[in-house]
C-alpha cells in the first residue's frame, strides 16, 4: 500500500461537477498539461517524420528488389501513423490540438528524415531514428512518473514497439 489520501466520495462528485467543459481533464490532474501537451505534439511530430522516412525507403528498396527490408519499411510507416493517431487522440482529450502542419514537422520531430543514398544507410539511418525516440520516449516516460498515467501508457506501448522497430533494423543491417 502507498501512502496516498484517497478522496472521500462526496468531495468526488462535488468536484467531476465543476468545469465539466474540461472533459476528460479534471481537477486530480496533476501533471503540467501544456508541458504535456507540448511533449506528445513533438512526438507526434516524431512519429510523422518516421513514417515519411520509412515510406520513402519502402519505395525506394521495392526499386531495388530488396523485399525482404521493403516489407519491413512498409510495417514500420504503417506503425508509426498507428502511433501518431494514438497521439493526436491523446492531444485533444487533453484539451489541444495536434500540431499537423507540415512546416512544423521536421522543426518538432525528435528523429530526422534521412533519404538514404542506398539499401545500407537506409537502414543504418532508421536504426539511429528508432534509438532517438527510445531515448526521448524513455525519458517522457521518467518525466510523466505519477502525475498523468493515462499519457505515461500511451508512451510505454509506443516504446516497446520502438524497441521492436530498432531490433529489426539491427538484424537487417547485420545481413548487409
Ligand atoms: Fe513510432
Ligand atoms: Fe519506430
Amino acid at each position: 500500500m502507498s501512502n496516498v489520501e484517497l478522496t472521500d466520495v462526496k468531495t468526488l462528485r462535488e468536484r467531476a461537477r465543476k468545469h465539466v467543459e474540461h472533459g476528460a481533464v479534471t481537477e486530480g490532474y496533476s501533471a503540467d498539461r501544456e508541458q504535456i501537451l507540448r511533449l506528445l505534439n513533438e512526438t507526434l511530430a516524431t512519429e510523422w517524420v518516421c513514417a515519411l522516412r520509412y515510406k520513402r525507403h519502402y519505395y525506394m528498396a521495392s526499386g531495388i528488389k530488396a523485399s525482404v527490408a521493403a516489407d519491413e519499411f512498409l510495417e514500420h510507416a504503417t506503425q508509426e501513423l498507428e502511433h501518431a493517431d494514438k497521439l493526436a487522440e491523446r492531444i485533444v482529450q487533453l484539451g489541444g490540438e495536434p500540431d499537423l502542419n507540415p512546416d512544423n514537422l521536421s522543426k518538432n520531430s525528435h528523429a530526422q528524415y534521412v533519404a538514404g543514398k542506398n539499401l545500407k544507410e537506409m537502414v543504418l539511418e532508421d536504426l539511429v531514428a528508432e534509438r532517438i525516440a527510445i531515448d526521448s520516449y524513455r525519458e517522457i516516460i521518467q518525466y510523466i512518473g505519477e502525475s498523468d498515467p493515462t499519457t505515461r501508457r500511451i508512451f510505454e506501448d509506443i516504446l516497446a514497439q520502438e524497441e521492436e522497430h530498432a531490433d529489426d533494423m539491427a538484424d537487417l543491417l547485420k545481413g548487409l
